[in-house]
Protein backbone atom coordinates (compact mmCIF):
# COMPACT_ATOMS: atom_id res chain seq x y z
CA UNK A 1 0.00 0.00 0.00
CA UNK A 2 1.16 3.64 -0.51
CA UNK A 3 1.29 6.04 2.50
CA UNK A 4 -0.74 9.00 1.80
CA UNK A 5 0.78 11.71 3.32
CA UNK A 6 -1.76 14.79 3.97
CA UNK A 7 0.04 17.90 1.88
CA UNK A 8 0.45 15.05 -1.39
CA UNK A 9 -0.83 16.62 -4.68
CA UNK A 10 -3.84 14.78 -5.68
CA UNK A 11 -3.85 12.83 -9.09
CA UNK A 12 -6.76 11.49 -10.98
CA UNK A 13 -6.35 8.91 -14.02
CA UNK A 14 -8.57 8.71 -17.05
CA UNK A 15 -7.42 5.18 -18.77
CA UNK A 16 -5.59 3.65 -16.04
CA UNK A 17 -5.63 -0.12 -16.65
CA UNK A 18 -4.14 0.93 -20.34
CA UNK A 19 0.00 1.54 -21.54
CA UNK A 20 -0.37 4.95 -20.58
CA UNK A 21 -2.29 4.49 -17.17
CA UNK A 22 -0.31 2.15 -15.96
CA UNK A 23 3.28 3.72 -16.75
CA UNK A 24 1.82 6.39 -14.97
CA UNK A 25 1.33 4.75 -11.60
CA UNK A 26 5.13 3.56 -11.81
CA UNK A 27 5.92 6.59 -12.63
CA UNK A 28 3.77 8.24 -9.27
CA UNK A 29 4.99 5.44 -7.26
CA UNK A 30 8.39 6.46 -7.77
CA UNK A 31 7.85 10.09 -6.80
CA UNK A 32 9.16 9.82 -3.29
CA UNK A 33 10.26 13.74 -3.32
CA UNK A 34 6.87 14.98 -4.57
CA UNK A 35 4.31 13.23 -2.75
CA UNK A 36 1.19 12.27 -5.01
CA UNK A 37 -2.30 10.52 -4.10
CA UNK A 38 -4.13 8.51 -6.64
CA UNK A 39 -7.57 9.93 -5.19
CA UNK A 40 -9.76 8.30 -8.45
CA UNK A 41 -9.44 6.13 -11.35
CA UNK A 42 -11.35 5.39 -14.49
CA UNK A 43 -10.65 1.98 -16.77
CA UNK A 44 -12.70 0.68 -19.55
CA UNK A 45 -13.45 -3.22 -18.42
CA UNK A 46 -9.83 -4.47 -17.43
CA UNK A 47 -11.10 -4.92 -13.72
CA UNK A 48 -8.60 -7.58 -12.90
CA UNK A 49 -6.07 -4.77 -13.43
CA UNK A 50 -8.19 -2.22 -12.02
CA UNK A 51 -8.90 -4.23 -8.97
CA UNK A 52 -4.58 -4.57 -8.56
CA UNK A 53 -4.69 -0.54 -8.73
CA UNK A 54 -7.22 0.02 -6.17
CA UNK A 55 -6.00 -2.30 -4.07
CA UNK A 56 -2.61 -0.71 -4.18
CA UNK A 57 -3.75 2.89 -4.03
CA UNK A 58 -6.82 2.35 -2.14
CA UNK A 59 -8.73 5.74 -4.74
CA UNK A 60 -11.99 6.85 -3.31
CA UNK A 61 -13.30 7.14 -6.69
CA UNK A 62 -13.40 4.65 -9.25
CA UNK A 63 -15.33 4.38 -12.97
CA UNK A 64 -15.75 1.49 -15.22
CA UNK A 65 -17.49 1.48 -18.56
CA UNK A 66 -19.98 -0.48 -18.03
CA UNK A 67 -22.68 -2.17 -15.77
CA UNK A 68 -21.30 -5.74 -15.92
CA UNK A 69 -18.07 -4.55 -15.05
CA UNK A 70 -19.02 -2.80 -12.17
CA UNK A 71 -20.65 -5.65 -11.26
CA UNK A 72 -17.58 -7.55 -11.26
CA UNK A 73 -15.42 -5.29 -9.98
CA UNK A 74 -17.42 -5.17 -6.51
CA UNK A 75 -16.97 -8.96 -6.23
CA UNK A 76 -13.34 -9.11 -6.97
CA UNK A 77 -12.74 -6.54 -4.24
CA UNK A 78 -15.06 -8.22 -2.08
CA UNK A 79 -13.05 -11.53 -2.61
CA UNK A 80 -9.94 -9.94 -1.77
CA UNK A 81 -11.00 -7.93 1.31
CA UNK A 82 -10.26 -4.88 -0.29
CA UNK A 83 -12.48 -1.82 1.35
CA UNK A 84 -15.14 -0.53 -1.63
CA UNK A 85 -14.51 2.90 -3.36
CA UNK A 86 -17.39 4.18 -4.79
CA UNK A 87 -17.58 3.02 -7.64
CA UNK A 88 -19.10 4.93 -11.09
CA UNK A 89 -20.43 3.87 -14.88
CA UNK A 90 -19.84 5.29 -18.59
CA UNK A 91 -19.42 8.71 -19.19
CA UNK A 92 -20.88 10.23 -16.07
CA UNK A 93 -18.26 7.94 -14.12
CA UNK A 94 -15.12 9.55 -16.17
CA UNK A 95 -16.30 13.03 -15.75
CA UNK A 96 -16.54 12.27 -12.13
CA UNK A 97 -13.19 10.96 -11.93
CA UNK A 98 -12.07 13.86 -14.23
CA UNK A 99 -13.42 16.55 -11.81
CA UNK A 100 -12.71 14.95 -8.53
CA UNK A 101 -12.36 18.00 -6.43
CA UNK A 102 -8.72 16.42 -4.85
CA UNK A 103 -7.40 15.96 -7.87
CA UNK A 104 -5.09 18.68 -8.55
CA UNK A 105 -4.08 16.99 -11.58
CA UNK A 106 -5.74 14.63 -14.31
CA UNK A 107 -4.16 12.37 -16.72
CA UNK A 108 -6.11 12.06 -19.35
CA UNK A 109 -5.24 8.40 -21.27
CA UNK A 110 -7.94 6.91 -21.98
CA UNK A 111 -8.09 6.69 -26.30
CA UNK A 112 -9.92 7.94 -28.23
CA UNK A 113 -12.62 10.34 -28.46
CA UNK A 114 -14.23 8.78 -25.02
CA UNK A 115 -11.63 11.27 -22.98
CA UNK A 116 -12.91 14.43 -24.87
CA UNK A 117 -15.77 15.95 -22.49
CA UNK A 118 -13.99 14.76 -19.34
CA UNK A 119 -10.95 16.50 -20.18
CA UNK A 120 -12.83 19.19 -21.13
CA UNK A 121 -14.56 19.44 -17.43
CA UNK A 122 -11.09 18.79 -15.66
CA UNK A 123 -10.04 22.19 -17.78
CA UNK A 124 -12.79 23.64 -17.09
CA UNK A 125 -11.87 23.55 -13.39
CA UNK A 126 -9.23 24.79 -13.48
CA UNK A 127 -7.09 21.40 -12.86
CA UNK A 128 -3.81 20.19 -14.26
CA UNK A 129 -4.12 17.99 -17.31
CA UNK A 130 -1.16 15.64 -18.60
CA UNK A 131 -2.85 14.80 -21.61
CA UNK A 132 -2.06 11.65 -23.25
CA UNK A 133 -5.56 11.28 -25.16
CA UNK A 134 -4.21 13.52 -27.98
CA UNK A 135 -7.51 12.48 -29.98
CA UNK A 136 -9.20 15.20 -27.57
CA UNK A 137 -7.00 17.67 -28.66
CA UNK A 138 -7.75 17.02 -32.40
CA UNK A 139 -11.46 16.98 -32.06
CA UNK A 140 -11.41 20.07 -30.34
CA UNK A 141 -8.24 21.99 -29.41
CA UNK A 142 -10.01 25.58 -29.86
CA UNK A 143 -12.70 24.64 -27.40
CA UNK A 144 -10.01 22.75 -25.16
CA UNK A 145 -7.30 25.35 -25.14
CA UNK A 146 -10.02 28.34 -24.66
CA UNK A 147 -11.44 26.50 -21.67
CA UNK A 148 -8.00 26.07 -20.37
CA UNK A 149 -7.21 30.18 -20.73
CA UNK A 150 -10.49 30.96 -18.91
CA UNK A 151 -9.75 28.92 -15.90
CA UNK A 152 -5.91 29.09 -15.79
CA UNK A 153 -5.43 25.71 -16.44
CA UNK A 154 -2.38 24.22 -17.45
CA UNK A 155 -2.24 21.08 -20.13
CA UNK A 156 0.84 19.86 -20.23
CA UNK A 157 1.92 17.32 -22.93
CA UNK A 158 2.72 13.48 -22.51
CA UNK A 159 2.82 12.45 -25.89
CA UNK A 160 6.76 12.10 -26.08
CA UNK A 161 6.94 14.33 -29.45
CA UNK A 162 4.86 17.50 -27.42
CA UNK A 163 6.74 16.57 -24.14
CA UNK A 164 9.93 17.08 -26.21
CA UNK A 165 8.73 20.27 -28.00
CA UNK A 166 7.50 21.84 -24.08
CA UNK A 167 10.97 21.22 -23.55
CA UNK A 168 12.88 23.21 -26.27
CA UNK A 169 10.48 25.90 -26.42
CA UNK A 170 10.89 26.68 -22.31
CA UNK A 171 12.42 30.15 -22.31
CA UNK A 172 12.51 30.76 -26.05
CA UNK A 173 10.22 33.45 -27.65
CA UNK A 174 8.05 32.31 -29.84
CA UNK A 175 8.48 34.93 -32.48
CA UNK A 176 12.32 33.26 -32.08
CA UNK A 177 10.90 29.90 -33.51
CA UNK A 178 11.24 29.68 -37.50
CA UNK A 179 8.78 26.05 -37.20
CA UNK A 180 9.03 22.90 -34.90
CA UNK A 181 9.52 19.66 -36.16
CA UNK A 182 8.30 16.48 -35.12
CA UNK A 183 9.92 13.21 -35.56
CA UNK A 184 8.59 10.19 -36.43
CA UNK A 185 9.85 6.20 -36.55
CA UNK A 186 8.23 5.60 -39.70
CA UNK A 187 6.30 2.45 -38.15
CA UNK A 188 6.89 -1.47 -39.24
CA UNK A 189 6.50 -0.56 -43.13
CA UNK A 190 8.76 2.54 -43.23
CA UNK A 191 10.71 0.55 -45.97
CA UNK A 192 8.11 -1.28 -47.47
CA UNK A 193 6.62 -1.00 -50.90
CA UNK A 194 2.62 -0.22 -51.30
CA UNK A 195 2.12 -3.72 -52.46
CA UNK A 196 3.86 -5.02 -49.01
CA UNK A 197 1.38 -2.81 -47.10
CA UNK A 198 -1.75 -3.75 -49.02
CA UNK A 199 -1.51 -7.30 -48.27
CA UNK A 200 -0.12 -6.36 -44.28
CA UNK A 201 -1.44 -8.21 -41.30
CA UNK A 202 -2.95 -7.11 -38.23
CA UNK A 203 0.41 -8.91 -36.38
CA UNK A 204 2.85 -6.72 -38.75
CA UNK A 205 1.29 -3.57 -38.32
CA UNK A 206 1.49 -4.03 -34.23
CA UNK A 207 5.32 -4.77 -34.74
CA UNK A 208 5.97 -1.10 -34.03
CA UNK A 209 10.23 -0.92 -34.06
CA UNK A 210 10.67 1.03 -31.27
CA UNK A 211 7.77 1.76 -28.65
CA UNK A 212 5.52 -1.03 -26.90
CA UNK A 213 2.14 0.98 -26.71
CA UNK A 214 -1.89 0.19 -27.32
CA UNK A 215 -3.55 -1.34 -30.06
CA UNK A 216 -4.59 1.61 -31.73
CA UNK A 217 -2.00 3.90 -31.49
CA UNK A 218 0.61 1.29 -32.58
CA UNK A 219 -2.03 0.84 -35.66
CA UNK A 220 -1.70 4.70 -36.14
CA UNK A 221 1.95 4.36 -35.97
CA UNK A 222 1.93 2.19 -38.82
CA UNK A 223 -0.48 4.41 -41.02
CA UNK A 224 1.47 7.40 -39.87
CA UNK A 225 -1.90 9.05 -38.99
CA UNK A 226 -0.52 9.18 -35.54
CA UNK A 227 2.37 12.04 -37.17
CA UNK A 228 -1.30 14.07 -38.28
CA UNK A 229 -3.20 13.78 -35.41
CA UNK A 230 0.28 14.76 -33.42
CA UNK A 231 0.52 18.12 -36.29
CA UNK A 232 -2.79 18.86 -35.20
CA UNK A 233 -2.32 18.59 -31.52
CA UNK A 234 0.97 20.66 -31.55
CA UNK A 235 -0.83 23.22 -33.31
CA UNK A 236 -3.06 23.44 -29.99
CA UNK A 237 -0.48 22.89 -27.78
CA UNK A 238 2.16 25.60 -28.75
CA UNK A 239 -0.17 27.88 -31.34
CA UNK A 240 2.31 27.30 -34.33
CA UNK A 241 -0.05 27.36 -38.16
CA UNK A 242 0.06 24.00 -40.38
CA UNK A 243 3.34 25.74 -42.59
CA UNK A 244 5.10 26.21 -39.57
CA UNK A 245 4.61 22.46 -38.48
CA UNK A 246 6.81 19.54 -39.95
CA UNK A 247 7.37 16.01 -39.83
CA UNK A 248 10.43 13.94 -40.05
CA UNK A 249 10.95 10.14 -40.35
CA UNK A 250 13.64 9.45 -37.33
CA UNK A 251 13.94 5.46 -37.27
CA UNK A 252 16.16 5.36 -33.91
CA UNK A 253 13.43 7.53 -32.10
CA UNK A 254 16.31 8.61 -29.94
CA UNK A 255 15.64 12.57 -30.75
CA UNK A 256 11.85 12.80 -29.55
CA UNK A 257 11.31 16.30 -31.27
CA UNK A 258 13.18 19.89 -32.27
CA UNK A 259 12.73 23.33 -33.02
CA UNK A 260 14.42 25.67 -35.75
CA UNK A 261 15.29 29.33 -34.68
CA UNK A 262 14.87 32.13 -37.01
CA UNK A 263 18.87 32.19 -36.80
CA UNK A 264 18.84 28.66 -38.27
CA UNK A 265 19.39 26.72 -34.85
CA UNK A 266 18.32 23.55 -34.13
CA UNK A 267 17.54 22.54 -30.57
CA UNK A 268 16.06 19.02 -29.96
CA UNK A 269 15.01 16.92 -27.06
CA UNK A 270 16.77 13.24 -26.79
CA UNK A 271 15.73 10.42 -24.66
CA UNK A 272 15.10 6.36 -24.17
CA UNK A 273 11.70 5.12 -25.47
CA UNK A 274 10.03 4.97 -22.04
CA UNK A 275 6.84 6.83 -21.70
CA UNK A 276 7.55 7.61 -18.35
CA UNK A 277 10.14 10.08 -18.87
CA UNK A 278 7.31 12.20 -20.01
CA UNK A 279 5.02 11.19 -17.37
CA UNK A 280 7.13 12.38 -14.85
CA UNK A 281 7.78 15.88 -16.32
CA UNK A 282 4.52 16.59 -16.79
CA UNK A 283 3.14 15.39 -13.14
CA UNK A 284 6.47 17.67 -11.74
CA UNK A 285 6.68 20.58 -14.14
CA UNK A 286 8.35 23.23 -13.43
CA UNK A 287 10.51 21.40 -11.41
CA UNK A 288 12.67 18.56 -12.69
CA UNK A 289 12.98 15.36 -10.44
CA UNK A 290 15.55 12.34 -10.57
CA UNK A 291 13.85 9.98 -12.55
CA UNK A 292 14.61 6.07 -11.54
CA UNK A 293 15.06 4.86 -15.33
CA UNK A 294 18.86 5.04 -16.63
CA UNK A 295 19.64 7.50 -18.81
CA UNK A 296 20.50 7.73 -22.55
CA UNK A 297 23.87 5.81 -23.06
CA UNK A 298 24.33 7.73 -26.45
CA UNK A 299 27.55 5.27 -27.05
CA UNK A 300 25.04 2.98 -27.76
CA UNK A 301 23.16 4.39 -30.42
CA UNK A 302 24.58 3.53 -33.44
CA UNK A 303 23.65 6.46 -35.68
CA UNK A 304 20.93 9.06 -36.09
CA UNK A 305 19.27 9.22 -39.41
CA UNK A 306 16.31 11.75 -40.75
CA UNK A 307 14.27 11.29 -43.79
CA UNK A 308 11.29 12.92 -45.42
CA UNK A 309 7.91 11.02 -44.89
CA UNK A 310 6.47 9.56 -48.00
CA UNK A 311 3.46 11.07 -48.51
CA UNK A 312 2.52 8.64 -50.86
CA UNK A 313 2.55 5.39 -49.55
CA UNK A 314 1.24 7.44 -46.05
CA UNK A 315 -1.86 9.28 -47.34
CA UNK A 316 -2.77 9.81 -43.81
CA UNK A 317 -0.15 12.72 -43.20
CA UNK A 318 -2.00 14.56 -46.21
CA UNK A 319 -5.39 13.91 -44.49
CA UNK A 320 -4.26 15.59 -41.33
CA UNK A 321 -2.89 18.56 -42.83
CA UNK A 322 -6.09 19.06 -44.87
CA UNK A 323 -8.12 18.76 -42.00
CA UNK A 324 -6.32 21.63 -39.51
CA UNK A 325 -5.64 23.85 -42.88
CA UNK A 326 -10.09 23.20 -43.33
CA UNK A 327 -10.51 23.75 -39.76
CA UNK A 328 -14.08 23.74 -38.08
CA UNK A 329 -15.63 19.74 -37.35
CA UNK A 330 -13.30 18.67 -40.48
CA UNK A 331 -10.54 17.15 -37.68
CA UNK A 332 -13.45 15.58 -35.55
CA UNK A 333 -14.46 13.77 -38.67
CA UNK A 334 -11.16 12.43 -39.51
CA UNK A 335 -10.92 11.30 -36.08
CA UNK A 336 -14.11 9.78 -35.88
CA UNK A 337 -13.73 7.97 -39.35
CA UNK A 338 -9.83 6.87 -38.19
CA UNK A 339 -11.20 5.14 -35.24
CA UNK A 340 -13.97 3.60 -36.64
CA UNK A 341 -11.30 2.48 -39.88
CA UNK A 342 -8.56 1.32 -37.02
CA UNK A 343 -11.29 -0.81 -35.44
CA UNK A 344 -12.41 -2.24 -38.78
CA UNK A 345 -8.51 -3.36 -39.78
CA UNK A 346 -8.36 -4.86 -36.25
CA UNK A 347 -11.26 -6.57 -36.48
CA UNK A 348 -9.46 -7.96 -40.16
CA UNK A 349 -12.63 -6.43 -42.07
CA UNK A 350 -10.34 -4.25 -44.04
CA UNK A 351 -6.66 -3.94 -45.18
CA UNK A 352 -4.41 -1.24 -44.02
CA UNK A 353 -4.13 0.38 -47.23
CA UNK A 354 -7.85 1.46 -47.03
CA UNK A 355 -8.00 2.70 -43.49
CA UNK A 356 -6.84 5.82 -45.27
CA UNK A 357 -9.52 5.84 -48.15
CA UNK A 358 -12.32 5.59 -45.80
CA UNK A 359 -11.10 8.51 -44.09
CA UNK A 360 -11.24 10.71 -47.11
CA UNK A 361 -14.41 9.16 -48.28
CA UNK A 362 -15.81 10.87 -44.85
CA UNK A 363 -13.94 14.00 -44.54
CA UNK A 364 -14.93 14.83 -48.56
CA UNK A 365 -18.67 13.78 -47.88
CA UNK A 366 -18.59 15.80 -44.41
CA UNK A 367 -20.82 19.13 -44.13
CA UNK A 368 -18.34 21.42 -42.17
CA UNK A 369 -18.88 23.86 -39.79
CA UNK A 370 -17.48 25.98 -37.21
CA UNK A 371 -16.74 23.87 -33.88
CA UNK A 372 -18.10 26.41 -31.56
CA UNK A 373 -19.65 23.81 -28.41
CA UNK A 374 -19.39 20.01 -27.53
CA UNK A 375 -23.03 19.86 -29.10
CA UNK A 376 -21.55 20.29 -32.91
CA UNK A 377 -18.38 18.41 -32.02
CA UNK A 378 -19.88 15.11 -30.68
CA UNK A 379 -22.53 15.25 -33.55
CA UNK A 380 -19.89 15.68 -35.87
CA UNK A 381 -17.78 12.92 -34.07
CA UNK A 382 -21.66 10.98 -34.43
CA UNK A 383 -22.14 11.53 -37.90
CA UNK A 384 -18.64 10.49 -39.08
CA UNK A 385 -19.18 7.31 -37.40
CA UNK A 386 -22.16 6.06 -38.95
CA UNK A 387 -20.50 6.97 -42.59
CA UNK A 388 -17.32 5.60 -42.23
CA UNK A 389 -19.32 2.25 -40.79
CA UNK A 390 -21.42 2.24 -44.14
CA UNK A 391 -18.27 3.03 -45.80
CA UNK A 392 -17.19 0.25 -44.72
CA UNK A 393 -20.08 -1.91 -45.40
CA UNK A 394 -19.33 -1.20 -49.20
CA UNK A 395 -16.00 -2.51 -49.12
CA UNK A 396 -16.18 -5.95 -50.18
CA UNK A 397 -15.12 -8.59 -47.78
CA UNK A 398 -11.28 -9.87 -48.46
CA UNK A 399 -10.68 -13.78 -49.31
CA UNK A 400 -7.48 -15.19 -47.36
CA UNK A 401 -5.44 -17.37 -49.52
N1 LIG B 1 1.04 4.14 -25.18
C1 LIG B 1 1.86 5.13 -25.45
O1 LIG B 1 3.07 4.97 -25.33
C2 LIG B 1 1.32 6.46 -25.90
C3 LIG B 1 2.23 7.47 -26.27
C4 LIG B 1 1.72 8.71 -26.63
C5 LIG B 1 0.37 8.97 -26.64
N2 LIG B 1 -0.48 7.96 -26.29
C6 LIG B 1 -1.93 8.24 -26.32
O2 LIG B 1 -2.46 7.94 -25.03
C7 LIG B 1 -3.78 7.41 -25.13
C8 LIG B 1 -3.82 6.05 -24.46
O3 LIG B 1 -2.96 5.17 -25.17
P1 LIG B 1 -2.58 3.74 -24.61
O4 LIG B 1 -1.54 3.21 -25.51
O5 LIG B 1 -2.30 3.84 -23.14
O6 LIG B 1 -3.94 2.95 -24.86
P2 LIG B 1 -4.41 1.56 -24.22
O7 LIG B 1 -3.26 0.80 -23.69
O8 LIG B 1 -5.28 0.92 -25.24
O9 LIG B 1 -5.30 2.03 -22.97
C9 LIG B 1 -6.51 2.70 -23.14
C10 LIG B 1 -7.16 2.96 -21.81
O10 LIG B 1 -8.44 3.57 -22.04
C11 LIG B 1 -9.45 2.78 -21.39
N3 LIG B 1 -10.68 2.83 -22.17
C12 LIG B 1 -10.88 2.42 -23.45
N4 LIG B 1 -12.16 2.62 -23.81
C13 LIG B 1 -12.79 3.15 -22.72
C14 LIG B 1 -14.12 3.56 -22.45
N5 LIG B 1 -15.09 3.45 -23.37
N6 LIG B 1 -14.39 4.07 -21.22
C15 LIG B 1 -13.44 4.18 -20.29
N7 LIG B 1 -12.15 3.81 -20.49
C16 LIG B 1 -11.83 3.30 -21.69
C17 LIG B 1 -8.88 1.38 -21.36
O11 LIG B 1 -9.56 0.61 -20.36
P3 LIG B 1 -9.63 -1.02 -20.34
O12 LIG B 1 -8.32 -1.51 -20.85
O13 LIG B 1 -9.87 -1.29 -18.88
O14 LIG B 1 -10.79 -1.43 -21.17
C18 LIG B 1 -7.44 1.69 -20.99
O15 LIG B 1 -7.33 2.00 -19.63
C19 LIG B 1 -4.10 7.38 -26.63
O16 LIG B 1 -4.79 8.53 -26.99
C20 LIG B 1 -2.72 7.38 -27.30
O17 LIG B 1 -2.74 7.96 -28.58
C21 LIG B 1 -0.05 6.73 -25.92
Amino acid sequence: MIDSPTDSRGVAILGSTGSIGCNSLRVIESLTNTPMRVVALAAGTNVERLADQIATHLPEVVSVDTEAAAHDLRAMLFARNVDLPRIVVGEEGLCEVATHPRADCVISATVGAVGFVPTLKALELGKRVALANKETLVMAGELMTAAARKSGAELLPVDSEHNALHQCLRGERREEVRRIILTASGGPFRTKNKADMELATVAEAMRHPTWNMGAKITIDSATLMNKGLEVIEARWLFGFGPEEIDILVHPESVVHSMIEMVDGSVIAQLGVTDMRHAIQYALTYPERHTCQLPPLDLTTVSGLHFEAPDHERFPCIRLAYRALREGGTLPAAMNAANEEAVAAFLNERISLTEIPQVIESVMNDHSNQPAKDIQTILAADHESRLAARATIERIPIRVHQ
